[in-house]
């Protein structure tokens, strides 16, 4: 049968860096996120005994494509592990071609991966009728976890939602803090004209626990899950802002003295933090954070966005920027890829 999901990518307010369990991708504590509308995977995936070999392409908003390989390694590699546990689920050695479709472009520097790897989970088990794996979302959630992406668990529920520390595989999976239209917030990502060498992260995850400041951070980290959970319940801002902000120049404080150091920020990433202090003191709302890349994202309000492009549009270093609004997590659709 062919099946095809649709998912989101997401940006967290507390993050996810580093494991409690390497085999089991067990975050270190709760983490929570934001869907984003306008970055979407749409995959489908068929079994079929026409398929001569599994095939997994992965197709950019402007066309550009590129084809999965076991030895590409990383999650690539997880990816297909996956696939082989799905059959095992399934009892069948037929073959799946998979084509998933991106509405953003690759340089974006947005973690296609969350939505890509949560949109190919569900469509391969529907594609198997594995309804236990994808009607339920938190079981779904464990499984796109285990296929090496936290932040792609993340994506599986609507809205606002968090994956949560678990000390076995049956405990951490994902759940909704709160619906697509309970707050009215914009991640607007900035996309910088310079990139920044990258560290994948998987590798980001395995090194991070080689920062001094890795025990610090899991200390630090013991209630504010908890707390920016709480400021997305009560729509409160500038406590979410705050927590946010924190986390993420924690997480970088992690990633830039761990060995190796993973430095991701870019000049323009220094000057945004600053840009975004001197929009704060003109009235405007916004915070920033930042994945595993130099690129800011800008959380606003609907009422401020405008504002806010403006001071953007003045930038000479970014290239482009996608505004989002919350998005609902993976769900089906009838149309196909192919
Ligand atoms: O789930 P992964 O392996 O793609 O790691 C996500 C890492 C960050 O994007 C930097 C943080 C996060 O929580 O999204």
């Amino acid at each position: 049968m062919k099946v095809t999901a649709v998912s989101p990518a997401n940006i967290a307010f507390i993050k996810y860096w580093g494991r409690k369990d390497h085999k089991l991708f067990l975050p270190l504590s709760t983490t929570n996120s934001m869907n984003l509308s306008n970055c979407l995977a749409t995959t489908t995936a068929e079994f079929s005994k026409n398929h001569e070999k599994d095939e997994i392409v992965i197709i950019a908003d402007n066309g550009e494509e590129k084809i999965l390989k076991k030895d590409n390694g990383g999650k690539t590699a997880l990816l297909f592990d996956f696939l082989d546990r799905a059959r095992g689920f399934a009892a069948t050695q037929l073959n799946v071609r998979i084509i998933s479709k991106l509405n953003f472009p690759f340089q974006a520097g947005i973690a296609s991966s969350a939505a890509g790897m949560s949109a190919l989970a569900a469509a391969v088990f529907k594609s198997l009728d594995l309804k236990e794996k994808y009607e339920d979302k938190k079981e779904l959630s464990r499984e796109v976890r285990l296929m090496g992406s936290v932040s792609a668990a993340r994506s599986v529920e609507d809205g606002f939602t968090e994956c949560t520390f678990g000390e076995t595989h049956e405990e951490s999976f994902t759940q909704q803090i709160a619906p697509v239209d309970h707050w009215d917030l914009v991640d607007m990502v900035v996309v910088l004209k310079k990139d920044a060498k990258k560290i994948t992260s998987d590798i980001g995850h395995k090194i991070a626990e080689t920062s001094p400041f890795f025990e610090a951070r899991i200390d630090y980290l013991k209630e504010k899950p908890e707390k920016a959970r709480q400021a997305i319940l009560d729509k409160d801002f500038d406590t979410l802002g705050n927590l946010s902000e924190v986390d993420t120049i924690n997480m970088h404080a992690i990633m830039m003295t761990s060995t190796p150091p993973a430095f991701y920020f870019t000049p323009g990433s220094i000057d945004i933090i600053h840009k975004v202090y001197e929009w704060r003191e003109k009235g405007i709302h916004v915070f920033f954070t930042f994945d595993a890349g130099p690129n800011p994202h800008l959380i606003t309000t609907q009422s401020d966005l405008e504002k806010l492009k403006s001071e953007i549009e003045k930038l000479d270093y970014v290239d482009f920027t996608i505004s989002n609004k919350p998005a609902e997590g993976t769900r089906f659709l009838d149309e196909h890829n192919f």
